[in-house]
C-alpha cells in the first residue's frame, strides 16, 4: 500500500533521519502466522520511531516501550485526545465520541456522568442478561457440533450486549447485527458510512424517546445530565451513545476472538479452566495482557521534546498497547500466556481515557467463557482450517471455525 503523503510531508524535517522507518506498521503486523510475535519485533527499535505509514497509510509516531506508551497516556496535556472525529466524518454531523475525543478538563464532565454506572457493582446487574445473550447464542449452533465463532458469536454477541445497556427493544436485533457487521467489516467504506448513519438514525430516535420517558437509571442519569450546570445538549449525548456503541463491538469481539482461539488450541489449560471455572477471573486478565487487540493514539498538543526526540504540534502518535504488555522489560517472557502471572496490564489503556467499560467487559468475557466451558466437554479448531486474522487499529479474526463436542 503507497501512502498520498508526499514525501516531505511523510517524513517531516524535524523528524531525525535516525528514527525514520519505511515500513507500514499494518504490513509489519501481519507478517509471519503470529500478529504478536510480528509486532514485537518493534521492541528491538528505540522507544519512539517515525513510521512513514503508522496508521492506514498515514505517517506518524509509534511508541514502542510499556514505560513511553503508559506516559503518553498519562500526559494528556502534551498527547492530546482532541482529535476530528472517525464517526463525524462519517456521519457529516459534528458527532465527537464522548468522552474519548475530549481531554481533561472537559473530559472529566462527561467521564463523571457515566463513572457511577459502570462499577464492578452497578454492572454485575447485567450478568444474567449476558448470560442469556450467550445460551440464545450458543443455541444457534449447540446441535452441529460445530461453528464459525467470529459469525456466529463474537460479532453478534456486543449487540446483544449494546441493546440491553441502553434498554432498547431485541426487534432491532437483527438490524443491529447487520449494521455492526457493515460497519465493522464491510471493504466498501460507501458501506460502512451507511452503516453508520443507520445507527446514528436509530439512536436519535431512541434518544428522543429517552428524554421524553427514560426507562432506566442509566439512560435517566445520562439524558438528564448538567454539564458545567447547564443541561448536556445534543451533540454531547449523542456523542455518549455513540461511544458506549462503538466502545464495546471492535474491543469485545477481537479479545474474545484470540481467548477463544487460544483455549481452543490449548486443551491442558482449557481442561484446568472447565474443572475450575474459579480461575477465570485471573485467567482474563492475563489474556487481556497477552491479547490486547487496541492500537489507540493520540495528536501532539504542542511543540515539545520527548525522551530526546522532538515533537511537532499535530503529530500523530501511535500507542499499540501491545508493544507495553508484551514489553520484556516489564513482563517476562512476555509470549508465555501464563494464567498463574497476575499481570499489571494496560489493556484497557490508563490515565484519564482508561476504559469506562473495563468491567463489563471483564464480567461479559467470564461469563462467555463459563457458558462455552460448561456447554462443551471440548472445544478445538477446525481440522485443516487456518483461522484469518486482520491487524490495523485492533487485532482481531476474520473467521474461526469450532469443532465443539
Ligand atoms: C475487551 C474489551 C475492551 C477493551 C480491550 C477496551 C479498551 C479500551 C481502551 C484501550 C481504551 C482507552 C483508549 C484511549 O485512551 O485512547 C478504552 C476507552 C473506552 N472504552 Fe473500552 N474497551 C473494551 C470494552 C469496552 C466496553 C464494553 C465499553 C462500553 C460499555 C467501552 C467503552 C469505552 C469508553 C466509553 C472509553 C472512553 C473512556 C474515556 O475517554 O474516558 N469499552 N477502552
Amino acid at each position: 500500500m503507497s501512502a498520498p503523503f508526499a514525501t516531505a510531508e511523510r517524513i517531516p524535517a524535524t523528524v531525525p533521519p535516525e528514527l525514520v522507518r519505511e515500513v507500514d506498521f499494518d504490513v509489519l503486523t501481519a507478517r509471519g502466522d503470529d500478529p504478536w510475535r510480528a509486532v514485537a519485533q518493534l521492541h528491538r527499535e528505540p522507544p519512539v520511531v517515525w513510521m512513514t505509514e503508522a496508521n492506514f497509510g498515514r505517517p506518524g509516531w509509534v511508541l514502542t516501550r510499556n514505560d513511553v506508551i503508559t506516559e503518553a497516556f498519562i500526559d494528556w496535556e502534551h498527547f492530546s485526545s482532541e482529535r476530528p472525529g472517525m464517526i463525524a466524518d462519517m456521519l457529516g454531523e459534528p458527532v465527537r465520541l464522548n468522552p474519548i475525543e475530549i481531554d481533561p478538563p472537559r473530559h472529566h464532565h462527561y467521564r463523571r456522568v457515566l463513572n457511577p454506572f459502570f462499577t464492578p457493582k452497578a454492572v454485575s446487574h447485567f450478568d444474567e442478561p449476558v448470560r442469556l445473550c450467550c445460551r440464545e447464542l450458543i443455541a444457534g449452533f449447540k446441535d452441529r457440533g460445530e461453528c464459525e465463532f467470529v459469525d456466529e458469536f463474537a460479532v453478534p454477541f456486543p449487540s446483544y450486549v449494546f441493546l440491553d445497556l441502553m434498554g432498547m427493544p431485541r426487534d432491532r436485533l437483527d438490524d443491529f447485527i447487520g449494521w455492526q457487521d457493515e460497519l465493522m467489516r464491510a471493504p466498501d467504506p460507501m458501506k460502512r458510512v451507511a452503516a453508520a448513519r443507520a445507527i446514528y438514525a436509530y439512536l436519535k430516535q431512541h434518544m428522543a424517546a429517552q428524554q421524553a420517558n427514560p426507562t432506566n437509571d442509566f439512560l435517566r442519569g445520562m439524558v438528564t445530565a448538567e454539564i458545567e450546570g447547564r443541561p448536556i445538549d445534543y451533540y454531547e449525548l449523542m456523542g455518549m451513545f455513540y461511544v458506549l456503541y462503538v466502545g464495546g463491538l471492535d474491543t469485545v469481539y477481537s479479545t474474545i476472538g484470540w481467548i477463544v482461539h487460544h483455549i481452543a488450541t490449548t486443551p491442558d489449560l482449557q481442561a484446568r479452566l472447565r474443572a475450575d471455572l474459579s480461575l477465570l477471573p485471573q485467567a482474563i486478565e492475563e489474556f487481556c495482557r497477552a491479547f490486547s487487540v487496541v492500537v489507540t493514539h493520540r495528536q501532539v498538543a504542542r511543540d515539545f521534546v520527548f525522551h530526546g526526540v522532538p515533537m511537532k504540534k499535530g503529530d500523530e502518535v501511535n500507542l499499540p498497547i501491545m508493544l507495553a504488555n508484551r514489553d520484556p522489560a516489564v513482563h517476562a517472557n512476555p509470549h508465555v500466556v501464563d494464567i498463574d502471572r497476575k499481570p499489571r496490564h494496560i489493556a484497557f489503556g490508563t490515565g484519564t481515557h482508561n476504559c469506562v467499560g473495563l468491567h463489563l467487559a471483564k464480567r461479559e468475557m467470564r461469563i462467555v467463557l463459563e457458558e462455552l466451558l460448561t456447554t462443551f466437554a471440548d472445544i478445538r479448531i477446525k481440522p485443516g482450517v487456518t483461522p484469518r486474522y486482520h491487524t490495523g487499529r485492533t487485532f482481531g479474526f476474520d473467521d474461526l471455525p469450532l469443532i465443539l463436542d
